[in-house]
């Protein structure tokens, strides 16, 4: 009994993500193959630009954040839209937060909990707030 509720809990999930990637998408958000968006992530689908390369996971609780109220409020001449691009193979560990304009490197690895405020070169594992590169992985 209890892999059958598993196995449709599953089944169930898929459909979600299903619906919920064609959301994105909709909305203008580009994703690579075989990506994985935890339904408990949050994308930006407001303003800005987001770009999610191949074989990406986006854990439970991360939030990609294309946009910024508060620079509008403490520069009113300054764009409050950005861009994020997240490379192939990255990997972001849950409740992290990608701040707008920043790059995320192929194969690298953010750490739980990680505020990401600067771009991060591909081929690391990064942690921490601010995030900072702990070492290499190639
Ligand atoms: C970063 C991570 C991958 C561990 O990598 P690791 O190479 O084994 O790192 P270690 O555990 O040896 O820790 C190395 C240092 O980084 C620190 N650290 C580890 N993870 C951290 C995190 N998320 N944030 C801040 N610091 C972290 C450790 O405290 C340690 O610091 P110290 O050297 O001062 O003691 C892991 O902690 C992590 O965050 N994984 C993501 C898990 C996740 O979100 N999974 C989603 C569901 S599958």
């Amino acid at each position: 009994m209890k892999t059958i509720i598993r196995k449709l809990t599953f089944y169930v999930g898929q459909v979600i993500r299903f619906i919920y990637y064609s959301y994105l998408r909709m909305n203008g958000i580009k994703i690579g193959d075989n990506t994985f968006i935890s339904l408990g992530a949050k994308i930006d689908t407001q303003f800005g630009e987001i770009i999610i390369g191949d074989n990406v996971h986006i854990t439970s609780g991360c939030v990609l954040l294309a946009h910024d109220g508060a620079i509008k409020q403490m520069k009113p001449d300054a764009n409050p839209r950005g861009k994020i691009v997240i490379g192939d193979n990255v990997f972001i560990g849950v409740n992290a937060v990608v701040l707008m304009n920043v790059s995320i490197g192929e194969n690298s690895v953010i750490g739980a909990g990680s505020i990401v405020n600067k771009d991060i070169p591909a081929n690391v594992l990064a942690i921490g707030n601010p995030v900072k590169i702990l070492r290499d992985l190639s």
